[in-house]
């Protein structure tokens, strides 16, 4: 079925198919150019662009416009077994792989067909130079669509690599609005064959809404499951990811952690994995046995089919430091060499450390160097926990983050009488390509991953059990780039941007819990520029559908916002 095609690959019970499928649009079926590697072996293939293009500064413009349409809807489903309620994008969790090509131009029409639901997709990573309004955060960039409404986001392909959609209206991602994207472009090592996603989650048998008051009550309720593409077994239930290899072949995989609450590594039985890129940003390839993947993270890595034909387990495999999972060491997939029959494999694991840091900062090296200059703006913030009439809060900067459906920030913005309140957690940012830094410390003992909105930053710093002093600690040479890295337990974590995007960006921790429970501030970057950038009657029009929904149906936001 035509649906399965979109993760390339893997095998048809990668993705979940709902009874309900809708028709798969002619777009998704076709990819045009594909072009691995650089220069060296294919030197057409980006005409005057390349592995060494600063991406930050141009990128090709191919003039292709990839153009998708997205329905979501209610559903049940049973990706391991057990049936519950999901929230489906074309009837299928996760949903559609969006494919482009870099430079490409994409447009998604998201159509809410959800029951009693506002929407708004976000799609991670994803730069957004001067289209801060297609970046999808309810509240912050737009209200979200109400029900039956249509909404369209456009923006340019201007990096490359392996990313992800997911709604960013309340907790709707983690009951299956999400899916991921990849956009061809040149790759720091070779490779015979792309296998495409490799979604890992954490999963509930109850929706995430159901859950919502015990994990701010009483703590975050344990995932009694994981998934690798939609699927994994439970009991005697549900079925396995299996991967087809032929010996001697070098497939890419690329994998992206979207769960609510767990870290994971990831790993493949006896083989070692080649890293190519973390997040966007390609880097120069280092080995690994086991790669860990924070929540929001991606990493594109290099297998090869290298050992002998057989059956081997891959693993993700949730990190108990700083999370819990009821099938921690059964969230696994099939390897299967196609010369041998299909079976459960007996091989063993690679030996691991359980933590939650992110992988060494020294195998992150970018293949584009760049290098943070004096910063003319630094911001350091501390992130508490507190509790509200019983409910679990977190702060920073001193403030448990509040923002409103009804009334987005990037509205907000053209409205010169507007005034915000303490707790919308606002940065305001007038330089121009100026360096920031951001240093957020934590007391705590537990990590978070910290996701920013319109800019890939560099990791000047982090460091567990410590506390920032000053920026005479920092690195500012090529260090790691990306756009979620972990905020280590009871330490900081500073990271460096330039000021070369109008809009307004959200920063939280990309923990489901904690962004709902306030772990989130915004950026209001270059507030002057960002007007010309916003057609401002397609917000007023998202906002007025939504505000009519919402009066006629006494909606209550029980949330962050965000
Ligand atoms: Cu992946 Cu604010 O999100």
């Amino acid at each position: 079925m035509q649906l399965f095609n979109f993760i390339s690959g893997l095998s048809a019970l990668a993705c979940l198919n709902l009874v309900n499928a809708v028709p798969v649009q002619e777009e998704f079926s076709h990819l045009s150019k594909r072009c691995d590697f650089d220069s060296a072996t294919a030197p057409d293939c980006w005409g005057d662009y390349s592995l060494s293009t600063n991406w930050y500064d141009e990128a090709p413009n191919t003039g292709v416009v990839r153009e998708y349409w997205l329905e979501l809807t209610n559903s049940t489903a049973a990706p391991d077994g057990v049936d519950r309620m999901v929230l489906s994008v074309n009837g299928s969790v996760p949903g559609p792989t969006i494919f482009a090509d870099w430079g490409d131009t994409v447009v998604v029409h998201v159509h809410n067909g959800l029951e009693n639901n506002g929407t708004s997709i976000h799609w991670h990573g994803i730069r957004q130079n001067y289209t801060n309004e297609a970046d999808g955060v309810a509240s912050i960039t737009q209200c979200p669509a109400a029900p039956g409404e249509t909404i369209t986001y456009r923006w340019r392909a201007t990096q490359y690599g392996t990313t992800w959609y997911h709604s960013h209206f309340a907790l709707q991602a983690q009951n299956g609005v999400v899916g991921g994207v990849v956009i061809n472009g040149p790759a720091t090592a070779p490779y015979d064959e792309d296998k495409g996603i490799v979604f890992l989650t954490d999963w509930f048998h109850q929706t995430s809404d159901s859950l919502y008051a015990q994990a701010s009550s009483s703590g975050p309720p344990t995932p009694p499951n994981g998934l690798i593409n939609g699927t994994n077994t439970y009991e005697d239930g549900g079925s396995r990811l299996t991967t087809t290899f032929e010996a001697g072949k070098r497939y890419r995989l690329r994998l992206v952690n979207g769960a609510m609450d767990n870290h994971f590594k990831f790993s493949i039985d006896n083989h070692t994995l080649t890293v190519i890129a973390s997040d966007l940003v390609p880097i120069v390839p280092y080995q690994t046995e086991t790669v860990a993947l924070g929540i929001g993270q991606r990493y594109d890595v290099i297998v090869e089919a290298n050992q002998t034909p057989g059956n081997y387990w891959m693993r993700s495999i949730p990190q108990l430091t700083c999370g819990s999972n009821g099938n921690t060491l059964d969230i696994k997939g099939i390897i299967n060499y196609d010369t041998v029959e299909l079976a459960d494999p007996t091989t063993s694991m690679w030996q691991y450390t359980d933590d939650c840091n992110d992988e060494s900062l020294s195998n992150l090296v970018p293949y584009v160097a760049i290098d943070a200059e004096v910063a003319s703006v630094e911001e350091v913030m501390d992130v508490g926990l507190s509790t509200v009439e019983g409910f679990f809060k977190w702060t920073i900067n001193s403030n448990t983050f509040l923002s409103d459906w009804a009334e987005p920030t990037l509205q907000k913005v053209f409205n010169p009488d507007a005034t915000y309140r303490a707790d919308e957690n606002i940065v305001t940012l007038n330089e121009t390509n100026e360096w920031v830094y951001l240093v957020i410390e934590s007391q705590l003992g537990l990590p978070h991953p910290i996701h920013l909105h319109g800019h890939d930053f560099l990791i000047l710093g982090q460091q567990a059990m410590a506390t920032y002093e000053n920026s005479s600690s920092l690195n500012l040479v090529n260090p790691p780039r990306r756009d979620v890295a972990m905020l280590p337990a009871s330490g900081y974590l500073a990271i460096g941007f330039k000021s070369d995007n109008p809009g307004v960006w959200l920063a939280h921790c990309h923990i489901g819990w904690h962004t709902s429970q306030g772990l989130a501030l915004q950026l209001i970057e270059r507030a002057s520029e960002i007007a010309s950038t916003v057609n401002q009657d397609d917000l007023d029009n998202t906002c007025q559908a939504w505000t009519t929904y919402a009066t006629a149906n006494a909606i209550v936001q029980d949330d962050s916002g965000v």
